[in-house]
């Protein structure tokens, strides 16, 4: 496999934009999940001395102008961390204040988000009610420029309608806004996150901008994140669920496309058969407990502990049983007893499973 199956003319000319990538596989935007723990845990299996990008969970922009960054889990983080936060987001005033408070995170990007499906993101117009209306859009992406000393991106779907012609002309009208990249869940709204994304739609919009342009939608193995780059050209590939269920997938993408492997697994090959899979769950478990103990406070940790074994451990043979105990701990030392106990028999990882909405 090789290297130009990521192609880097794109990113490279975001170099004069101040943004430097490397490793264009990203860590999807995941509420309640893409925090400091899930990250740090993705970052762990990063390829040594590539420049990538991890986002945050979406962060309302009415909400974080009264807000200290860092007071919340959703805007805990860490040094070093190359972060894009995203935000929901629709009126100046508010952008504005919002990307002032950001400034404490040293973002290396902004995210609009255009995608949520939610009922109120479609009455307070964001997400992707944004899609609806174009001109509006526009003037969001154009007010968030403005403000914003970081490169703008946009994570957006098909749309509200399954008209890919629609979403071509809407995604050059971003571009002209100032959009520096844009990520694509070939999804529709109502679709959420069930039914085929249509990848095709990807690679149209690729031939259609001049910006880097980031495939998203049910990669689940590092075969799938291959076949998706080979299959619409695409810059990048974002992974949300799967970074839950494996957050090796990224060290697995990075081995087959020939990239070097994460610090300290030099001359180590990343797992790829299902029980080494379900043996690095566990070493990958523990990584997210230390992060979440140091972050977070007990009950939060909790919280988001209980929540990234739901939405991974599916992927485990018995993930039920493992997601079972987990709702009854009480503290983070009794989750990895936990780990430790349900660990010491040889648990298998499947590459694929039903992907639940
Ligand atoms: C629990 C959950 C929360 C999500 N939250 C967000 C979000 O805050 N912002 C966003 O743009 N997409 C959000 N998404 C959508 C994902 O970013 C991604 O587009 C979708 O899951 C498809 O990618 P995947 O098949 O790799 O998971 C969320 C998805 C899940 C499963």
């Amino acid at each position: 496999m090789s290297r130009s199956l990521l192609p880097s003319e794109r990113w490279v000319a975001l170099r004069a934009r101040g943004l430097r990538v490397e490793f264009p596989c990203f860590l999807a935007p995941m509420v309640g999940l893409s925090h400091v723990a899930l990250r740090q845990t993705v970052a762990s299996y990063l390829p040594h001395g590539s420049e990538t990008l991890l986002f945050t969970e979406m962060l309302s922009s009415r909400r974080l102008p009264t807000e200290r960054i860092g007071d919340r889990p959703e805007t805990t983080f860490a040094e070093h961390e190359r972060l894009v936060p995203q935000l929901l987001a629709n009126e100046e005033r508010f952008i504005a204040a919002s990307l002032d408070k950001l400034a404490k995170m040293r973002p290396a990007a902004i995210d609009i988000n255009m995608g949520c499906p939610v009922s109120k993101a479609l009455k307070h117009n964001w997400g992707v009610a944004l899609m609806g209306d174009p001109s509006y859009a526009e003037e969001v992406v154009r007010l968030t420029v403005k403000h914003s000393p970081w490169p703008v991106s946009v994570k957006l779907r098909t749309g509200l309608s399954d008209d890919p012609d629609y979403l071509v002309d809407f995604a050059r009208m971003l571009e002209s806004a100032g959009a520096a990249w844009l990520t694509i869940h070939p999804r529709i709204a109502s679709q959420q996150r069930r039914g085929n994304p249509r990848w095709e739609y990807i690679a149209r919009v690729r031939d259609a901008v001049r910006i880097p342009v980031v495939g998203n939608g049910d990669v689940q193995t590092a075969a799938d994140a291959i076949a998706l780059l080979r299959a619409t050209g695409c810059d990048g590939v974002m992974i949300g669920r799967a970074s839950v269920a494996r957050p090796w997938i990224h060290w697995q993408i990075a081995e087959a496309l020939g990239l070097p492997p994460p610090p300290g697994r030099e001359g180590a090959a990343a797992p790829s058969d299902g029980f080494a899979e379900g043996a690095e769950y566990a070493r990958a478990l523990g990584c997210f407990l230390d992060v979440c103990e140091r972050s977070f406070q007990p009950d939060d940790a909790l919280k988001r502990l209980k929540f990234f074994v739901h939405w991974g451990g599916r992927w485990l043979d018995f993930g039920h049983e493992l997601w079972r105990r987990m709702t009854n701990v009480r503290s983070l030392d009794d989750a990895r007893t936990i780990t430790r106990e349900f660990f010491a028999v040889p648990q298998r990882m499947t590459a694929r499973t039903t992907l639940a909405a």
